[in-house]
């Protein structure tokens, strides 16, 4: 037997899913998404304990959504490469900025255009050579309201806090902002984070501190059949240059 509330549930979710919608209202942004986890590529051993990719699935769905074939896709924290890949098999120039050597080192193997890939600090975006981006997607590093590590330097360095990353992330894509065309997006994927019964409410932050240079357009939920934090779902946060 149905209950009532189940199918006003459903009849819901068909609404918000584009994928069931016939008819309605077009949005800017999808609202919820359920996405397939994984990478086609393996990474190498020395990498296994490392490996917090981005979902090849969300990826694509975003190159494809938010750019054109040909424009200029960028991730200012390229880790495995996962975005420049993508960009590359999609027909988009691939660029990047990755800290971590090994990484760079590695992922400029596996690239059309290795020389796209900058191993260097997005901190100083701006010193460096990059086209005009029509698309900006990244995953950036994460951190906890507690932690002391500075997430900018790979975790080397102590005395850090959670201020101080909002502050570096802001000034990290207002940078971008400035290398971004005017009909550019921004789409960063981020989470919560739950550790020893605290929540860090680390994507909704980045929200706040990136809406002060970009107009926020709206989040998607992805569901995730497993991810990690302490959560299923994580959120594509989609922003416009205003
Ligand atoms: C969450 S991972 C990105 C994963 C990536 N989307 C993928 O699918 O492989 C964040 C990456 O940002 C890099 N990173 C951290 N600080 C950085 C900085 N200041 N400049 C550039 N990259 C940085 C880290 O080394 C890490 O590889």
């Amino acid at each position: 037997m149905k209950r009532r509330g189940q199918s006003t549930l459903k009849e819901r979710l068909r609404y918000v899913n584009k994928a069931y919608r016939k008819s309605g209202p077009v949005e800017v942004v999808q609202t919820w998404m359920q996405l397939p986890r994984g990478n086609k590529i393996a990474l190498p051993s020395r990498f296994g304990h490392e490996d917090i990719r981005c979902a090849d699935s969300l990826v694509e769905y975003c190159v494809n959504e938010f750019s054109q074939a040909g424009e200029v896709v960028f991730d200012p924290f390229a880790g495995f490469g996962t975005t420049l890949m993508i960009a590359e098999e999609l027909g988009r120039q691939g660029y990047g900025i990755e800290y971590s050597k090994g990484k760079a080192d590695y992922v400029r193997k596996l690239l059309e255009r290795p020389e796209r890939l900058i191993h260097g600090d997005s901190r100083k975006l701006l010193e460096y050579d990059l086209p005009l981006i029509d698309l900006c997607f990244t995953s950036p590093p994460y951190t906890n309201r507690s932690d002391t590590e500075n997430p900018f330097v790979d975790y080397r360095q102590k005395g850090f806090d959670y201020p101080s990353y909002l502050q570096e992330m802001g000034s990290i894509f207002s940078q971008v902002a400035q290398k971004m065309k005017p009909s550019g997006r921004l789409v960063i994927e981020a989470s919560n984070l739950k550790k020893d019964g605290e929540v860090t409410t680390l994507a909704w932050d980045i929200a706040r501190e990136v809406s002060r240079i970009f107009h926020f357009d709206g989040e998607t939920v992805i569901c995730w059949e497993e991810y990690g934090y302490g959560y299923n779902h994580s959120y594509c946060l989609v922003f416009s240059k205003p």
